[in-house]
């Protein structure tokens, strides 16, 4: 007798972070968002599976691509998608988070994707809401929807995470991308090698379940993938490096520090890039060495993959599976 393979549902009410996802769960969510990528590259890329629902973009941070794509995103599944930004709310007037939560609750959005600057905001507004939640990015926590098109990225380059050898670089004290990579991929079965100064490293790293280096050539040999992560001279609060030119001598990842890496070794970076700090500006737009575009299209997938995941956990929300 054969167990019959029972396809993982996704009944959460939110997606506030990697942690608290099954193994089944991301796969499940990785598995979704490779039907999208297909969809994406046709003429005709709708699939209204949020026909009639409304989803609001809500960023009290600046973004570029993560805005853009789950706008995008929404409208491909027929949502109703509008973008609110601090800059054209009532927070500079002093209204509180909690208030604006519930000022937008009382509108009755299907989705709300949030970011915010401060670690744990997200959920604070979750617990005062009754639509779904989507953390965009809180503070140096988590960006969930980061990691799983970076997962992705990797796995249809790689055709697998588990084993791969993948090395985190760069600011990672201050990186919610750092984060939310960390625990998926660990959770995943790939070892994850952080390499930075001691200075850009947060206390007790080591009981994530990852390698530590201080350097660029033991932290790069032999990896899969090198992912570069941006100096956040805006969250750091005195000097963490001496210079950006010192940074980039020792840290900033260009072709010779790439080449004790893996032959056909793949170069990621979340963006927006500094170019010439962490990462040399000819080898990001190299296509045979960085993968780049490529997280950038599959954000879009990705997203739409989780409002529809979402839709699962809320009835209300998207047509009954
Ligand atoms: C990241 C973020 O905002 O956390 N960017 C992104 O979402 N693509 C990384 C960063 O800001 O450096």
């Amino acid at each position: 007798m054969y167990a019959e393979r029972v396809t993982p549902s996704f009944r959460h009410r939110h997606l506030l972070g990697i942690e608290g996802l099954t193994p089944d769960e991301i796969s499940f969510l990785l598995d979704l968002s490779e039907s999208y990528v297909e969809l994406n590259r046709q003429a005709e890329k709708k699939n209204p599976v949020l026909r009639g629902r409304t989803l609001i973009n809500l960023f009290f941070e600046t973004s570029t691509r993560t805005r853009t794509s789950f706008e995008l995103a929404g409208k491909r599944l027929g949502a109703d998608t509008i973008n609110m930004s601090v800059q054209t709310s009532a927070i500079k007037k002093g209204e509180t988070l909690i208030d604006t939560a519930m000022t937008l609750n009382a509108m009755h959005p299907d989705v709300l994707v949030v970011r915010h600057p401060e670690s744990g905001a997200v959920k604070l507004l979750a617990d005062h809401v009754n639509c779904a939640v989507i953390n965009a990015g809180d503070g140096s926590h988590e960006h969930p929807t980061q990691a799983l098109l970076d997962a992705l990225t990797i796995r249809r380059r790689r055709g697998r995470l588990e084993g791969l050898i993948v090395a985190i670089c760069g600011d990672i004290l201050h990186s919610r991308v750092a984060r939310s990579n960390i625990l998926l991929l660990t959770r995943m079965g790939a070892r994850v090698r952080l390499v930075a100064p001691p200075t850009l490293l947060p206390s007790a790293v080591e009981a994530f379940g990852v390698e530590v280096h201080h350097d660029m050539r033991t932290g790069l040999a032999d990896c899969d993938i090198v992912m570069m992560l941006r100096l956040q001279i805006e969250r750091m609060q005195g000097t963490y490096v001496p210079s950006t030119r010192e940074y980039f001598h020792f840290f900033g990842l260009d072709d010779e520090k790439l080449k004790v890496a893996k032959a056909d070794a793949r170069v990621m970076h979340p963006g927006p890039m500094n170019r010439g700090i962490e990462i040399d500006s000819a080898l990001a737009d190299d296509i045979t060495r960085s993968v780049i575009l490529e997280q950038v299209e599959f954000g879009v997938a990705v997203r739409q993959a989780c409002l529809e995941a979402l839709s699962h956990g809320h009835p209300e929300l998207g047509p009954k599976l």
